[in-house]
């Protein structure tokens, strides 16, 4: 088969991860015989210095040309002290592709490797067998409501956000959240602030009328804060989440501990609700940033981005055993005892971040069963 793939590398760390996505999207197309075509778009800080923005048009068309959207990272200190004249918004470019795409749904899944049981800051017991998916509403809620702006009032500053949803906005993504449970274990926590915040009483009111119609998953109803306390308390508790943008924000950092790293943690951000044979336009990143002081030096883990490479074989190309193959052979290199820097431990083998990627895109290419 043959796809094109929008490839935005960004800024710090983000080329050289990407980079290594890319290398693994090639030798999934030639050990499975597909064609897949790479389009290079310019995003962030790298983007504001060769064209003086930080998304253009010309990216967004080339993203609009593809199949799907590979995404690296963006954000640069250098842009980040307060005194500049000119400081592009670099975050904005992400948060303005989502919306321009309608990528409303944000899957983030927390897998633990049997073999990171150690290497993270908690205890095996705690972490031994976390599988859950957070799924993230991405194109509405306090990042996007109006009025958003800062006012200069006589008393001082003061500024203001949003929290707004529709019903219509609620609905779809809690079926994704549905969806997704009806395909896994079938459980749905739906995550809210019920009671204080009037947009979480109308996400509880909608998540109870779509329940209705998926009888067969187990739902529950959960506060945002204690959600954040029971990933540390009894992770296993959980098999899909679903919520608001924000709260997705937070909560995957807070997640990400569980699967060893933030190196380890992929995303994709669909146009769509994703089902079985479906191909849906998306948009796929690793959930950590930029990381300036890892760039360039080799040292960043690749996986989170090889991750995501997998996600958009499934959900955007509809290669579901291409990505199962990508998935399977990061278990078994993991197994095998290679470790990037953020997930070393010891007796591991350490590798650099090309290393790793050549080492799983090898692996790819062999020809048994991973
Ligand atoms: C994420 C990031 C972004 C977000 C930033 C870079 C705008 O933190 O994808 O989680 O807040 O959504
Ligand atoms: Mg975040």
């Amino acid at each position: 088969m043959e796809f094109s793939i929008a490839v935005l590398p960004g800024d710090g760390v983000g080329p050289e991860i990407t980079a290594e996505g890319v290398k693994v999207l090639k030798a999934v197309a030639e050990k499975f015989s597909h064609q897949l075509r790479f389009r290079d778009g310019l995003i962030g800080a790298a983007a504001f210095e060769q064209v003086g923005e930080a998304l253009s048009e010309k990216t967004i068309e080339t993203c609009r040309a593809c199949d799907a959207v590979f995404f690296g990272a963006v954000g640069d200190p250098k842009y980040e002290q307060p005194n500049l004249k000119v400081r592009p918004e670099l975050g904005y470019g992400i948060i303005r592709l989502r919306k321009i795409f309608g990528l409303f749904a944000n899957l983030r899944p927390v897998r633990l490797f049997p073999s990171l049981v150690n290497s993270g800051n908690l205890k095996p017991e705690v972490l031994k067998g976390v599988d859950f998916i957070i799924v993230r509403e991405l194109t509405g809620g306090i990042y996007f409501a109006e009025p958003k702006q800062l006012f200069r009032t006589p008393e001082g500053r003061r500024a203001v956000d949003t929290l707004a949803y529709t019903e219509e906005e609620i609905r779809r993504i809690v079926r994704v959240g549905f969806e997704l449970a009806r395909s896994r274990r079938k459980k749905l926590t739906s995550v809210d602030k019920f009671q204080i915040l009037r947009s979480s009483d109308l996400w509880r009111e909608i998540a109870m009328e779509v329940a209705s119609e998926y009888p067969d998953v187990e739902v529950e109803y959960a506060l945002v804060d204690s959600c954040a306390m029971r990933f540390i308390q009894n992770p296993r508790d959980f098999d899909v989440l679903v919520m608001e943008n924000l709260f997705g924000d937070i909560l995957s950092d807070e997640a990400s501990m569980l699967a060893g790293s933030l190196g380890m943690m992929p995303s994709a951000s669909l146009a769509g609700i994703p089902k079985e044979g479906s191909r849906l336009f998306g948009l796929y990143e690793p959930i950590h940033g930029s990381a300036p002081l890892l760039a360039g030096m080799n040292t960043a883990n690749p996986i989170a981005t090889i991750l995501s490479a997998a996600m958009m074989l499934r959900y955007s190309l509809g290669l579901l055993k291409e990505a199962r193959w990508v998935e399977d052979t990061v278990a078994r290199v993991l197994e095998e005892g290679y470790r990037t820097d953020d997930i070393m431990s010891e007796g591991k083998t350490k590798l650099g971040t090309r290393e790793m990627g050549d080492l799983i895109s090898n692996r790819i290419l062999q020809d048994h069963q991973p």
